[in-house]
């Protein structure tokens, strides 16, 4: 059986000594927590990850895993400010989160440069987790449905599943993202559904299953996070803001338990 996917998005908020603090207090938190059921993903900023990396291999009761915010599309080269692939295998990282809609809209991160980016990933078994999600402006013009499977569908534009690799598709609907209100799981699930068909056009059913999880990400915490992922189209979700906190952390996998 799948794990549910639980992504921590520290985005631009944590110094390295702030990042080692939290995921210590959470290793402590989740000792004794029986964690069998959800894979526990941190994703601090690329400054923190060789230190969380250290913090990690000494001690990891609770088996938290290390993403990384972005990636370059290249395996290396004159590439002023990027990180590759490989450099983030070296800090133990094994997903890294792409197209999220802060930098397709702060630094024009295009469907392209997001197909490419899952490539490199998956050449060096890396799990991409690839945002997808409509502006409040598309979902009043009724695009929310096209504007989902056109960022899935070419995300995904030639990429080949096999093995053990695996892709993630974070279902993020802009608008809600840090606002502190959440879409109802209803609207979450029938975009999870459209996520799926889009998928369907391009991999066969057993590839879907093997190879994908859908989850969503906005606005989730601890009062709203059981009504996503008791969803059957729902696998797990990607929380900023309230994934800061040890408390409403530690509140939220318990819940998923
Ligand atoms: P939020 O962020 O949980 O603070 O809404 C989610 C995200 O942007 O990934």
């Amino acid at each position: 059986m799948k794990k549910n996917i639980f992504v921590a998005n520290w985005k631009m908020n944590l110094t390295v000594a702030e990042t080692k603090n939290l995921a210590e207090k959470l290793g402590q938190s989740l000792r004794s927590f029986k964690n069998d059921k959800t894979e526990i993903i941190l994703c601090p900023a690329f400054t923190a990850l060789d230190d969380l990396c250290t913090v990690l291999r000494k001690e990891n009761p609770a088996d938290l895993k290390i993403g990384a915010q972005d990636v370059f599309w290249e395996e290396k080269g004159a590439f002023t400010g990027e990180i590759s692939a490989k450099m983030l295998k070296e800090v133990d990282c094994r997903y890294v989160i792409v197209g999220h809609s802060e930098r397709r809209k702060n630094l024009g991160e295009t469907d392209e440069m997001v197909n490419k980016k899952v490539k490199i990933l998956l050449e060096n078994d890396l799990v991409p987790i690839v945002c997808v999600g409509e502006t409040f402006l598309e979902r009043q013009k009724g695009l929310r449905d096209v504007i989902v499977a056109r960022q899935t569908e070419a995300a995904l534009r030639d990429v080949k599943l096999f093995g053990n690799k695996k892709i993630i598709i974070a279902y993020e609907p802009v608008w809600v993202i840090g606002t502190g209100q959440a879409v109802e799981p209803e609207d979450a699930e029938h975009s999870h559904r459209m996520i799926r068909e889009a998928l369907m056009e391009n991999f066969p059913a057993d590839v879907l299953e093997k190879h994908f999880q859908i989850i969503y990400g906005g606005s989730v915490d601890s009062k709203n996070i059981k009504d996503f992922v008791d969803r059957e189209n729902i696998d797990g979700v990607l929380v900023g803001g309230a994934s800061l906190k040890v408390e409403e952390f530690v509140k939220m996998i318990k819940q998923l338990a």
